[in-house]
């Protein structure tokens, strides 16, 4: 039997490709609406690995005007008459952005020649030329940069750089996109411009107001970061409220027949020379707890011993062996090297981190007061385990330096809860 290439069903990627994007069907239908809407924002918020920027690259891919993601979802009906279409930018930030100036500068700069604003600035001599963003594009084509112009990656005569004075540069150049690119050459509705990581950005101060201010019925932003509210994202958010009312998209858990489907399309993808048994797709959606990034892992892994093995059936068998070899630290590196970091070798903490990630999701771990846990029940816990010193294993856990693993709890005061959601589900599947 040859062996089956996992990343043809599964991956740990952002999801591009709307073939490969499951479920979501109420925020699909938010996101069209917002799309479609003249003047807003869409802001995307959630916990880490949830989604978030997978639902961003399929708002891009929507903006474009390739609606394929309905046909999967059974939403077709969705599809507006005459849906509004954009050219679009994508910007991951980091967290050497310190504020909105920074951040302006870093979109007047970057050179990617398929998402940056840069490549859409007219320019003497720059070449763009129309291109698909995923394989099979129905009708949703984008700008990308094939030559910079003849006065290399500067701006030109068509959108002036205004010295010290980033906000009308930043204007300037975007007033020439839209003139430009998108109303003359492509006959697009408008410029979408979506941020991701927005979350990272230090001082977040007055960026509603800059956003609302550059915000137009031919500019629209997107915004995508970790967050349990939108106040995570945008301080000052009553400045973009208005604009908000249709485009706030909380990305939350999957539902376990959403989780089930990653793997059903998994199979169609691997065009069934790959298939699971329906208890390990039970399983594997009862293991991830409704993060998508441990479905897919789990069933890569699945993939992968069952090529060791030579089978095209896994079974729970198959299944068992993986959750094996993820006890054994095998199977997910990076989450393996996150955790040994975490514990420092001590079995105390192993054990104390595994009682901590058991706890129900949203329960109060402890609080602040070090000495004092709150929450009886892992000091119960961990008296039958014999855990001792409990007081002296936690530190480790806030610690920034191995992690940190827990953070104060941006819900409730003075409780702590997993930074990682990911990884608090990776402890438990770890066992004892
Ligand atoms: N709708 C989906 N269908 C299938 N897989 C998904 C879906 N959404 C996300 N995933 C998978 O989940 C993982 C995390 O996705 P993504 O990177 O989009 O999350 P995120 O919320 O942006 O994460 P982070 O907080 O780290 O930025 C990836 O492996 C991706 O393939
Ligand atoms: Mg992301």
């Amino acid at each position: 039997m040859n062996k089956i290439n996992p990343e043809i069903g599964f991956t740990s990627d952002v999801i591009k490709d709307p073939n490969r994007f499951i479920g979501r069907s109420d925020l699909i239908t938010k996101c069209i609406k917002a799309i479609n809407t003249p003047l807003n924002l869409i802001a995307i918020y959630g916990k880490r690995g949830v989604g978030k920027s997978s639902l961003a690259r399929q708002i891009q891919q929507i903006a474009l005007g390739d609606y394929t993601l309905l046909k999967k979802a059974g939403l077709v009906h969705l599809t507006p008459k005459k849906p509004r279409r954009y050219l679009t930018v994508y910007y991951t930030c980091d967290s050497m952005i310190l504020d909105t100036k920074d951040l302006l500068s870093r979109l007047l700069n970057d050179q990617n020649n398929e998402d940056g604003l840069l490549r859409l600035v007219p320019d003497d001599g720059k070449e763009l030329v129309e291109f698909g963003r995923v394989t099979e594009i129905e009708g949703g084509t984008d700008l990308k940069l094939v030559k910079w112009g003849i006065k290399g990656i500067d701006s030109s005569k068509y959108a002036k750089v205004v010295e010290n004075d980033l906000v009308q540069t930043f204007r300037n150049f975007v007033s020439a996109i839209v003139t430009h690119q998108v109303q003359n050459k492509m006959k697009r509705d408008g410029l979408l411009i979506i941020l991701d990581e927005f979350d990272v950005i230090q001082n977040k101060d007055n960026i509603g107001s800059l956003i609302k201010s550059l915000s137009s019925d031919t500019v629209k932003f997107a915004i995508c970061g970790i967050g349990n509210d939108l106040m995570d994202l945008v301080h000052d958010h009553n400045s973009v409220e208005r604009l908000l009312e249709e485009g706030a998209l909380k990305v939350g858990k999957m539902q376990p027949y959403e989780s089930k489907s990653i793997i059903n399309r998994a199979e169609e993808l691997f065009e069934n020379k790959i298939t699971f048994d329906g208890t390990v797709v039970e399983a594997i959606s009862s293991k991830s707890q409704g993060y998508p990034y441990l479905v897919q892992l789990l069933g890569k892994e699945c993939v992968n011993k069952s090529n060791q093995y030579a089978k095209d059936f896994i079974n729970d068998a198959i299944f068992s062996e993986v959750l094996n070899d993820i006890k054994n630290g095998i199977a997910f590196p990076t989450l393996e090297s996150q955790y040994q970091r975490a514990i420092g070798e001590s079995e105390g903490r192993k054990t104390l981190l595994f009682l901590l990630a058991s706890q129900p999701e949203g329960n109060a771990i402890f609080t602040d007061e070090m000495g004092k846990i709150a929450l009886k029940e892992v000091r119960k816990d961990a008296a039958d385990w014999e855990v001792d010193y409990i007081d002296q294993l936690l530190p480790r856990l806030i610690d920034k330096r191995f992690g940190p693993v827990l953070v104060k709890s941006e819900e409730r005061q003075g409780l702590y809860e997993f930074v990682n959601p990911v990884f608090r589900v990776y402890c438990q599947l770890k066992e004892l």
